[in-house]
């Protein structure tokens, strides 16, 4: 079986020392495969503008938080996938990031950008991939490519056992369109959520919590609490996304008619 979960919690905005004391402190005893945190997990999320980002993103290369959680993996011998506010030179990225005992393996950076996350941040430009870990298939997306079933279905298509999905959801749609996302897809999802509110001079948003994690046939495995936080790993068995099976007729994969599917590849016009 394999151990995998989340850890929903309230990142306190612009406390990035302090809410990675607080992701070592509370994983520090922990026994999984792989941990997902939420999106921009020390930050926070409500940004001003650029250059308010501009000056709390970090680079990975030279990051003293992915630094800590490499350690953390070292010394726990797990894998976490993290939200992380990414600077890669003048460009600013709402990124997941794979880090393991040897640090950073993959970087996806979020595509579909969320209401005045376009104001500050840069679509991402990596492409769909998994990544093996312990005999697993490893896919990441962030928060709000939930509402774009592609995401889910290339990820699937590469392979994916497992969708990791670092959130920070302000509606409550997403949690039961992940039950169609795996279901479609015959895959797990971790979607790991944040609680609290970033209460700032331009606003508040306050966060809906639930995260979930969901099996292939569509079960919610577990959903926590929309205000508490909370550490949960559950056992899965990754041979149930193995099985694209929806009757024993149908398979999620080979009955699909991609040469009626053209218009989903063309460019926007
Ligand atoms: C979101 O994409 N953070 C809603």
């Amino acid at each position: 079986m394999f151990k995998i979960g989340f850890f929903q919690f309230e990142p306190k905005f612009g406390e990035v020392a302090t809410n990675l004391a607080k992701v070592l402190s509370t994983l520090q005893h922990v026994e999984a495969d792989v941990i997902v945190l939420p999106e921009l997990a020390f930050t926070g999320y409500y940004f001003q503008d650029r250059s308010e980002l501009m000056s709390m993103a970090e680079d990975p290369e030279t990051s003293a938080t992915i630094d800590g959680l490499t350690r953390l993996c070292r010394d726990r011998d797990f894998f976490l996938v993290t939200g992380f506010a990414e600077r890669c030179a003048d460009k600013l990225f709402n990124s997941a990031l794979l880090i393991g005992p040897g640090g950073v393996l993959r970087n996806y950076r979020k595509l579909h950008l969320f209401n005045t996350e376009k104001d500050y941040f840069d679509p991402g430009d990596t492409p769909l991939e998994t990544t093996d870990v312990r005999g697993a298939k490893i896919g990441m997306m962030v928060c709000f490519d939930w509402a774009f079933p592609e995401v889910a279905r290339i990820l699937s298509l590469q392979g994916a056992d497992i969708v990791c999905h670092p959130s920070n959801l302000v509606l409550d749609w997403c949690q039961k369109a992940m039950v169609t996302r795996c279901l479609e897809n015959a895959v797990f999802a971790v979607t790991a959520n944040r609680i609290g509110a970033d209460v700032r001079p331009h606003g508040e948003l306050k966060f809906t919590g639930q995260s979930q994690v969901t099996a292939p046939k569509g079960e919610i495995v577990h959903r926590a609490a929309p205000d508490a936080e909370e550490l949960y790993i559950a056992e899965i068995d990754l041979s149930l996304a193995r099985n694209k099976l929806l009757t024993p007729k149908n398979n999620a994969f080979q009955d699909r008619r991609p040469e009626f599917y053209a218009a989903l590849s063309q460019a926007n016009k």
